[in-house]
């Protein structure tokens, strides 16, 4: 069948990778000034499925030469995956991210450093095997107080520049590439003291480049609280967001990398209205259509509607996850978006009693809050949602 990347994939080879050239560009220059020692610091946006993790591995691999790039994603920490995000969990993950790809890079690690610091603030420690196939054991202390994760937020999050400092004869300069950095919203209460924190570090780090990424919308608040002008980085942080493929993209890359399908112009003009030029929708829906035979709208159609719950499965995922008091919230905005109150009235609930609720549901970009109503953001949600209970006549609560 066609050469499409599958939707999952997370690395993409030069022939599954399309396009983006304007921002490579934009990127790499940026990041060169690395260099000269003027480390930007950048935040990469864009919705679910865009791209952003495709091209931040690949920016990876372009600047790997010159500079140690440290690519880790929150999403997979212990601490995030075990529902347990906490400021230690992150600490040391963040730790052992930048000591595995430093020893991969076969850099000085610092062993008598770290060893020092441990020694001198009396850590009791663990030794964590990071991974068998790069067979390092780094310590990782166990924290009693709070002055103490003080002090190792200290170390960690100055490590970076202390690599670079050791090693600057091997490397340019050092970039942090932090995917999924949404995830720290679940820090709750610490959420504004760790960007605080973190910000002081990184912006006296002049060798050290940092790219913050994740899948946000543009409204939402994490944005401003890291990169607005009242923000955490002030108006330091630049912000590249990254744009689904136009029309034109879209008929570019299917026509050259899928010239197995046949569209007519208004099976075209479908297809792309369906995907929204997301590459994630792009490619697990073309890969679904058949080969050699003329797909004209009405294929189209059937075809997405045939194969929805096979497209959104990640989003189906996620709803899977939801309680069923969250999945009545978004049942109840399938019509239409609502204001708080009217929603409250349609659930039979009091109004105060949704805000965890709301805060989750647009925490995970499945609801956004715009002009005074909450409404459905992703709409193949609410599609895959409609088309369920056209067919059984009842909403999949348990699917
Ligand atoms: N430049 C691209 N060329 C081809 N396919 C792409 C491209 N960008 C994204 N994709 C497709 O979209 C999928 C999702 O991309 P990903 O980077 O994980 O999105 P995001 O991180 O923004 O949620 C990839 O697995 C791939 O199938
Ligand atoms: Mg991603």
């Amino acid at each position: 069948m066609s050469n499409l990347p599958w939707g999952t994939s997370k690395v993409l080879t030069d022939e599954e990778f399309f396009n983006r050239t304007q921002e490579i560009s934009n990127l790499t220059n940026l990041l060169n000034s690395t260099s000269e020692n003027n480390a930007p610091d950048i935040l990469v946006t864009g919705i679910r499925g865009v791209g952003k993790t495709v091209l931040l591995n690949k920016i990876k691999q372009f600047m790997d030469e010159n500079y140690l790039v440290v690519y880790m994603d929150f999403s997979v920490s212990q601490t995030y995956q075990k529902n347990k995000m906490s400021l230690k969990g992150l600490y040391d993950f963040y730790y052992q991210k930048i000591i595995e790809e430093a020893h991969l890079k076969g850099l000085n690690t610092l062993k008598n450093h770290i060893n020092k610091f441990f020694k001198t603030n009396n850590f009791k420690l663990k030794e964590v095997v990071v991974a068998s196939a790069f067979d390092i054991s780094i310590p990782i202390p166990i924290i009693g107080t709070e002055r103490d994760l003080e002090r190792y937020r200290d170390f960690v999050f100055r490590l970076p520049q202390e690599i670079y400092d050791n090693n600057k004869d091997k490397i340019d300069g050092m970039i942090i590439i932090i995917d999924e950095f949404q995830v720290i919203k679940e820090l709750n209460t610490y959420l504004e003291s760790f960007l605080w924190n973190f910000r002081g570090y990184v912006t006296e780090q002049r060798n050290v480049a940092y790219i913050l990424s994740g899948s946000m919308g543009l409204q939402d608040n994490l944005i401003s609280e890291i990169a607005g002008q009242n923000g955490a980085f002030g108006g330091r942080m630049l912000t590249i967001n990254i744009n689904p493929f136009s029309k034109q993209t879209t008929k570019n890359y299917l026509t050259e990398r899928a010239p197995e399908l046949k569209f007519t112009q208004e099976g075209f003009e479908r297809f792309y209205k369906c995907t929204s030029g997301i590459p994630y929708y792009i490619n697990i829906f073309a890969r679904q259509l058949p080969a050699n035979r003329e797909l004209d709208e009405n294929n189209v159609i059937d075809a997405f509607d045939n194969n929805i719950s096979f497209i959104v499965s990640h989003l189906i995922n996620e709803w899977n996850r939801l309680t069923t008091k969250e999945k009545d919230i978004i049942i109840a905005l399938i019509d239409s978006p609502l204001k708080r109150i009217d929603l409250a009235r349609k659930l039979n609930v009091k109004s105060g009693s949704l805000s965890d609720k709301l805060n989750k549901l647009q925490n995970l970009d499945l609801i956004r809050f715009a002009g005074g109503e909450y409404g459905i953001s992703e709409k193949l949600l609410k599609r895959w949602l409609e088309i369920e209970y056209s067919q059984k006549g009842i909403y999949p609560y348990r699917f």
